[in-house]
């Protein structure tokens, strides 16, 4: 039987982690790009600690990272594929969840 993963690899992310975890590796998909984190980061933690930025802002084509962190301000919605509309900062992070950072063209639901 093996052990299962619990360091993640280094990456140049706005996030940076201070200290290692006892946490399982996981991964799952940001707009394609397969992205690790550990059982228990929130989608945002996550996103950020593999790149720079959350999503575009839709307006003025800015980085955007989020802004609260705490499920108020509404700067870090995420989608899955069906439309669902997920907040990145206050939904943890599952093996194989895939989301985009754009909303889809139609069929938009809120969590
Ligand atoms: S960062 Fe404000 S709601 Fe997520």
């Amino acid at each position: 039987m093996s052990e299962a993963k619990t360091s993640l690899p280094v990456a140049n992310g706005r996030v940076v982690r201070t200290a290692a975890r006892r946490s399982r590796v996981i991964e799952f998909k940001v707009d394609g790009e397969i992205v690790p984190a550990w059982i228990g980061d929130t989608l945002l933690v996550a996103v950020l600690s593999h790149r720079g930025a959350l999503s575009i802002h839709e307006f003025d084509g800015e980085p955007r990272a989020g802004f609260c962190l705490m499920g108020a301000c509404q700067d870090c919605w995420v989608w899955l594929e069906d439309g669902t509309r997920l907040r990145a900062c206050t939904t943890p992070v599952e093996p194989g969840l895939a989301v985009c950072t754009r909303p889809p063209t139609d069929g938009l639901r809120h969590a």
